[in-house]
């Protein structure tokens, strides 16, 4: 590809963070949902607190917590010194992380190291390698995907479906054909897990079926209710552009705020796994908008193996705060689990939620 396909990769990835970290992109009159249910208290918890176990499994192995740092970044220069932030953290509490889109290391070879620094920073945890549905509709070769495993020594490959960020995106690509047939050549092509997510507009139970029978192994709902990433590309539109809209003014509102919140994928996706036994070993990650421990304990509770979180983790890493808001995440999680009962994250996961009036 071209020298300015990939100086625009570059900008747009640029761009991503420095929006995400300071623009007004979080959705207006729509929540994840999280926040509408709560633990029934267990007044007899018989547990002490200092026995609480956060260890959990994701795709078979041992992990610190059930949490994950969500892909982001990647492929320019200032990139490497984010991925390798966010790579120590992870490694220090031993959760999975995703790096961003590796579009750029197809386009040359110029900026793989910083993505090749996780592995370097993050020697045991699970890294996983991420690419977007429209380079999958477009066909990737065998070896396009073996360079971008082994660069990261990747534990397997993210894909992510991002129709209305594409949409929104001055340089989108809005041909979206052919993504499920691809996904399922890639499923006989790698042997890794394929993680297949959304970016903030969520994954209903019938996209999640056609995924599943499609051979993916874990979907990671990134759910509305957190960022949207129209409102992100709308940002960089405007700069580019001027205010000119192109949809009316009555639409705009409700294509910005496009999306399914967090909360009702995940009872979809868990309704679908409970009526069909064949999809009960998917894993499911919970994603978009995760603000908290008591976060990720409902959505443990709402069928999820894992939260996953990805702008709270760049604000905290902006601010010098990564370690310590994981931290205080994770003693929420122990807050929740000794009030309902749960020693360990298994114990918690079936302990009952109530809708709160
Ligand atoms: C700065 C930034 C860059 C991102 N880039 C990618 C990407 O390259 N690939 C991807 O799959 N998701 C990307 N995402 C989306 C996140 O992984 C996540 O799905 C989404 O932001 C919702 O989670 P959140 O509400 O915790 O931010 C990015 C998010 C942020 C904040």
């Amino acid at each position: 590809m071209s020298n300015s396909g990939d100086s625009i990769t570059i900008e747009r990835k640029h761009s991503h963070v420095e929006i995400c970290l300071h623009g007004d992109v979080a959705f207006s009159g729509k929540t994840t949902g999280l926040e509408q249910f709560e633990f029934e208290h267990n007044a007899l918890p018989e547990v002490s607190f200092s026995d609480i176990d956060l260890s959990t499994t994701f795709l078979g192995k041992n992990i610190g917590a059930p949490l994950m740092i969500s892909s982001m970044t990647g492929g320019y220069s200032e990139a490497a010194m984010l991925n390798q932030h966010l790579a120590e953290t992870a490694e220090h509490f031993n959760i999975p992380l995703g790096v961003g889109s590796m579009r750029q290391t197809l386009e040359n070879s110029s900026h793989r190291e910083s993505f090749a620094v996780t592995r370097k920073c993050a020697p045991t945890i699970q890294i996983f390698a991420n690419i977007g549905a429209p380079e999958v509709a477009q066909g990737l070769s065998e070896s396009d995907i073996r360079m971008m495993l082994d660069l990261l020594e990747a534990d397997g490959l993210i894909v992510h479906l991002n129709a209305a960020q594409e949409l929104f995106q001055p340089e989108g690509n809005t041909d979206f054909r052919r993504v499920l047939d691809q996904l399922a050549k890639l499923t006989n092509t790698i042997t890794m897990p394929i993680i297949i997510k959304e970016v903030g507009c969520g994954i209903s139970a019938t996209v999640a079926r056609q995924l599943l029978e499609a051979g993916v192994s874990v979907i990671d709902v990134a759910g509305a209710g957190g960022i949207s990433w129209q409102k992100v590309e709308e940002i960089r539109y405007t700069r580019q552009f001027g205010t000119e809209n192109r949809f009316s003014p009555q639409a705009l509102d409700t294509l910005l705020n496009w999306g399914i919140p967090t909360a009702q994928c995940l009872l979809d996706i868990k309704q679908l796994k409970d009526e069909h036994p064949e999809f009960r070993d998917a894993e499911i990650i919970s994603s978009g908008g995760i603000q908290s421990g008591i976060d990720i304990a409902v959505s443990l509770a709402l069928g999820a193996q894992l939260a996953a979180s990805a702008r709270s983790m760049l604000k905290a890493l902006h601010e010098g705060t990564l370690e310590h808001t994981i931290t205080t995440w994770l003693n929420d999680l122990k807050a929740v689990m000794f009030l309902c009962g749960a020693t360990t994250i298994e114990e918690l996961r079936n302990k009952r939620l109530l809708l709160k009036h």
